[in-house]
């Protein structure tokens, strides 16, 4: 959100995004040059942020661009349009050609222009979009990323955001047309993003999926505790308040260095001292931002936990890693059954190995958490 000094809650802009350089250029130059990649991890790391910032870099080049975030959409139907309306936005400059179409503003002056602007892809497709089916309104969505692009000379780059959404909103099937179109299109590159990682991996990993070898799988890379450290120092700065080396090391060590955990613990430890009209950063600041951003973070902590809710066992181990148990030999259940919810901690993007038979959480910010909840279990 502009004006904040930590942004906080969606993608943020591109003074604000720490650390991506290197894969900002990656990505920009492979979908560039046609590759489609995806990439998946947790909510709350940065893909949107990412995603958008390579696609305002790739208009600035006279590339075509589309975003379509799936976690809007609820049908065929509207998927479709999504598809539609965001590839329609780069001719018609507006976000929603079709609703503009339909509801008569063509009776207004220049919309009879924003008719023109789009007859010709009409006509090259058949029907106008309009009068088609659900079916059949998706598969001219799914063709039109090339048709525009070809017609007008241009490469198009199309993201789309919670990917795994596809599932919901259309069926499984919808996967396998998706791929048998945008498999011959050779003017469009297509970034898959998507939050459920278990669901990302099937998708595009498994042989019998129908996105299998489709993409390039890349891995999100952290954020450096180097690249966090100069940015706080900066930012601090900026508003005359000091801070030391070491107290950035213990936000750090904190929060891990996670995207969102680390903006916001800075935020509120950023409040904190304005409330108490402080220019001092000192160790009970971080202590009081601490208590502060987990509070806030509650609910989206709670939601993970009830994403994990229909099996006790994988909480349970939850529960034990966070209180620091050796899970294999500190519960009685099957070892079987224990790294069934290991793989699942691990799918879901809560946990990752750190050595043998030892796990430590991406988050530890939702460790605090449950240490802190911990009694109420
Ligand atoms: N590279 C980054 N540098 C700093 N903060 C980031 C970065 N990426 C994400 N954030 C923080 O995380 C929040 C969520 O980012 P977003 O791009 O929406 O993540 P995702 O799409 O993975 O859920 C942002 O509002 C911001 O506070
Ligand atoms: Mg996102």
């Amino acid at each position: 959100m502009p004006g904040k000094l930590f942004p906080l809650g969606g993608p943020v802009s591109e003074h604000d995004i720490v650390d991506r350089e290197d894969f900002l250029i990656s990505l920009e130059t492979r979908l560039s040059e046609g590759q489609s990649i995806m990439l998946a991890g947790p909510r709350r790391i940065g893909k949107t942020s990412i995603a958008l910032e390579v696609l305002r870099r790739i208009r600035t080049k006279g590339c075509y661009t589309a975003l379509i975030d799936l976690f809007r959409y609820n049908s065929k139907k509207e998927l479709a349009l999504g598809i539609i309306n965001a590839c329609y936005e780069n001719r018609s400059g507006i976000k929603k050609t079709t609703t503009a179409l339909k509801d008569g503003l063509k009776k207004i002056t220049g919309s009879a222009k924003l008719t023109a602007k789009i007859q010709d892809l009409e006509i090259a497709l058949g029907l106008p979009a309009e009068n088609r089916n659900d079916d059949e309104l998706l598969t001219y969505a799914l063709k039109l990323p090339e048709v525009l692009a070809q017609t007008d000379n241009r490469q198009i780059v199309l993201v789309f955001d919670e990917f795994q959404e596809v599932i919901r909103i259309a069926g499984e099937e919808t996967l396998k047309v998706m791929r048998s179109y945008f498999q011959t299109q050779e003017n469009a590159a297509y970034l898959f993003l998507g939050s459920k990682e278990g669901m990302m991996n099937t998708i595009f990993g498994d042989k019998r999926q129908a996105f299998y070898r489709f993409a390039t799988i890349l891995p999100i890379p952290a954020v450096s505790e180097a690249a966090w450290g100069t940015y706080i120092s900066k930012k601090f700065a900026e508003k005359k308040i000091t801070i030391s080396h070491q107290t950035v090391t213990e936000i750090l060590s904190r929060t891990g260095g996670h995207p969102q955990d680390t903006m916001l613990l800075c935020s509120e430890i950023y409040y904190a001292l304005l409330e108490a009209g402080e220019d001092k950063l000192t160790f009970a600041f971080v202590q009081l931002g601490h208590a502060r951003a987990l509070a806030t973070l509650s609910p989206v902590f709670d939601e993970i936990l009830d994403e994990l809710g229909k099996t006790a066992l994988t909480r349970n181990v939850l529960m034990g890693l966070a209180a620091g148990k050796r899970i294999y030999s500190g519960l009685s259940n099957n070892p079987n059954e224990i790294k069934r919810a290991v793989d699942t901690l691990i799918s879901k993007g809560i946990i990752e190995k750190s050595g043998r038979g030892t796990y430590h959480f991406i988050e530890p910010m939702l460790k605090d958490y449950l240490l802190e909840t911990l009694e109420v279990y």
